[in-house]
């Protein structure tokens, strides 16, 4: 299957699930629950639930991952409503709508990403007890979740992108892996110990993980520059005070890094023989894709 069509797929998949495991919009109280599925649902690529279910396939056993994923998916939109605050990035669009602040205000945009963020883990402790995993096993996926999150992990790289006026490009290597790569990888290595890949297995599919979630937020960085909003659904140069991989490396270096790095995440892939293709496939679509 190509990748598109496998994308458009999980997408609609994904997206009913979604809609089904958060509160109706009428459940007490309302506004929460408004703007948790305001920011959620309509929207989203939704591309690191499909790395949880992708990874599956790459090892070859059959396990129903779909609520992990979505869970996975609730903790990223939960970053994103923070993201936007003004206190932040100050954003007004997101995911082609007024951003979740610009709607419900500051202060239920908040509680919002807090509401999403503890039901996202809650999915993902409901989909442990599901595939029957060794407890252990089970408290070590909310132990790397939580991790993958934290001060030392996504939350760190928002920490030190906040202070984004000179900075050189180590500096901002840690911010990309962790902003947004520490997701990435606890996305397919949460699927991987769910399946129960093995050690070998998790360490490949984790250092694959990292180059592509550097590789997608340096696409971000470039998307910002030269992409569209009507395609992105975001503001358009809302990095151009920013230091980013376009203003450190220019737009033709950062291309060629980003092409390095899925390069590099696909070799890795080799020890899944064909049973790697998805992966392989979105690895390459990272670096291509306009929004
Ligand atoms: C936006 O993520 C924030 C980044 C880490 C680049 P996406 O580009 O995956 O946004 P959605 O989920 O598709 O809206
Ligand atoms: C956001 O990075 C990363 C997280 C939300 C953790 P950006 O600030 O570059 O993402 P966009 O461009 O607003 O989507
Ligand atoms: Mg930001
Ligand atoms: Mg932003
Ligand atoms: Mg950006």
């Amino acid at each position: 299957m190509e990748i598109g069509k496998y994308l458009k797929i999980k997408r609609e998949d994904i997206d009913e699930a979604l809609k089904n495991c958060l509160p109706k919009e009428d459940t007490y109280p309302p506004k929460i629950h408004q703007a948790m599925r305001y920011s959620l649902l309509n929207g989203g690529k939704r591309i690191r639930p499909i790395l949880t279910l992708a990874t599956s396939q790459a090892i070859g056993k059959k396990a129903d991952l779909l609520m992990a994923a979505c869970g996975i998916e609730l903790i990223h939109t939960s970053s994103l409503i923070l993201d936007d605050l003004p206190s932040m990035d100050n954003a007004n669009f997101r995911r082609g709508r007024p951003a979740t602040h610009k709607v419900f205000g500051e202060a239920v945009a908040i509680l919002a990403a807090y509401g999403l963020l503890m039901k996202g883990l809650g999915l993902i402790a409901q989909n442990c007890r599901k595939t029957k995993i060794d407890k252990k096993v089970v408290s070590q996926i909310m132990e790397d979740i939580s991790e993958a999150i934290g001060s030392c992990g996504m939350i760190g790289g928002q920490t030190v992108d906040l202070d984004s006026k000179a900075m050189d490009l180590k500096t901002l290597e840690y911010i990309h892996t962790h902003k947004t790569g520490k997701l990435f990888v606890v996305a397919c290595d949460t699927g991987a110990r769910l399946c129960g890949a093995s050690e070998k297995e998790r360490q490949v599919l984790k250092n694959y993980a990292r180059n592509i979630g550097l590789a997608y937020q340096i696409r971000d960085d470039i998307l910002d520059f030269e992409g569209k909003r009507e395609l992105t659904g975001k503001d358009e140069r809302k990095d151009r005070n920013r230091v980013s991989f376009v203003t450190l490396l220019g737009i033709g270096k950062a291309k060629e890094y980003a092409n390095e790095l899925v390069k590099s995440s696909i070799y890795s892939l080799k020890i899944f023989g064909t049973r790697g293709k998805i992966l392989r496939e979105l690895a390459e679509y990272i670096v291509e894709r306009e929004n």
